[in-house]
């Protein structure tokens, strides 16, 4: 049997034990999956996967980013992890190109993480038909019905007091109806009133993203995400401080690997999306039982 990827790790870095979606650590493909650097910032391999080469298009992204000066850059910055430029680490005998960025679960007892992969279309647009064609038979249950799919959701369920790491197969399950049933169960909807500030928190930021959306004319994401993150800890019983502060609830932006200019059209395949996720934690909010 292969050694275990996670085991090769240098000192200092560990596998993020929370990752939602996206490229895992597997041993057979000698896949590296997004670790934790000793100061607890993320790094997320450039190319995960060694028998496939993939393009930086994800660091040159972060980094137009973080050098504009123009202001729908600036906003966007906002909505996206902070970027700490690239590091190189060390894995058995492999130099893998690392994104450090800034970990939205940092210091969280109990993270919850929802990753959702924003539009119908996920391909950009010079992708040869058979590519085109496979990533549009993916996820139809809820790409056609919702405008998103959910390819990873890890939920510490607090009635249990266990977590659960959903894979692609949950979310390849999901239709336009199931897929609020996942929403109540990421947001622990169970556990009522307390929930309602993480609710209007992340109705809030992902506001914030809407907004930026209505407004940009400059890009198009692809198999970009929404990431919903927050700490189950601040809905225990006897947590001690308020749940918003213990929570800690975000909403951001992940995944840039495939912008492409919007030509000064808006990004009708994004927004679509997002007025679902939007609408579904709205709907989560208004049917909280009573606690
Ligand atoms: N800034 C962040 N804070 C916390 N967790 C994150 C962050 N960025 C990524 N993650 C975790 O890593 C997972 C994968 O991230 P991402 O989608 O960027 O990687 P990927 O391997 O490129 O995915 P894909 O297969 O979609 O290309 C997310 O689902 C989430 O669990
Ligand atoms: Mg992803």
């Amino acid at each position: 049997m292969a050694a275990k990827v996670e085991d090769q790790l240098p000192d200092g870095i560990t596998a993020l034990d929370n990752q939602g979606g996206g490229h895992m650590f597997n041993a057979k493909k000698g896949m590296v999956g997004i670790m934790l650097d000793s100061d607890g910032r993320l790094l997320k391999p450039v190319c995960p996967d060694a028998s496939v080469q993939e393009e930086d298009d994800e660091v040159r992204f972060y980094e137009k980013i973080a050098n504009s000066a123009d202001p729908v850059d600036r906003e966007l910055a906002g909505l996206a992890p902070k970027y700490f430029g690239t590091r190189t680490v060390t894995v058995g005998e492999r130099e893998v190109l690392c994104m450090k960025v800034e970990n939205f679960t940092r210091g969280f007892r109990h993270a919850c993480v929802l990753d959702i992969k924003v539009g119908r279309v996920t391909s950009i647009p010079t992708a040869p038909e058979h590519k085109r064609k496979h990533e549009a038979s993916k996820y139809t249950g809820t790409r056609h019905t919702v405008g998103f799919s959910v390819p990873g959701m890890t939920v510490f369920d607090v009635s249990r007091g266990a977590v659960t790491q959903h894979g692609k197969e949950f979310g390849k399950g999901l239709n336009g109806d199931t897929v609020a049933d996942a929403f109540r169960a990421f947001l622990n909807a169970p556990c009522g009133a307390r929930v309602r500030p993480i609710c209007d928190s992340l109705i809030t930021q992902l506001e914030s993203i809407h907004s930026w959306f209505s407004r940009q004319r400059k890009y198009q994401f692809f198999a970009s995400s929404i990431l919903l993150t927050y700490d189950a800890a601040g809905l225990l019983p006897g947590c001690g401080s308020p749940v918003l502060a213990a929570a800690r609830p975000a909403a951001r932006m992940i995944d840039f690997a495939h912008a492409w200019p919007a030509a000064g059209a808006a990004d009708a395949n994004y927004l679509e999306g997002l007025q679902h996720v939007l609408r579904l934690v709205r709907l989560v909010r208004e049917t909280l039982p009573p606690a």
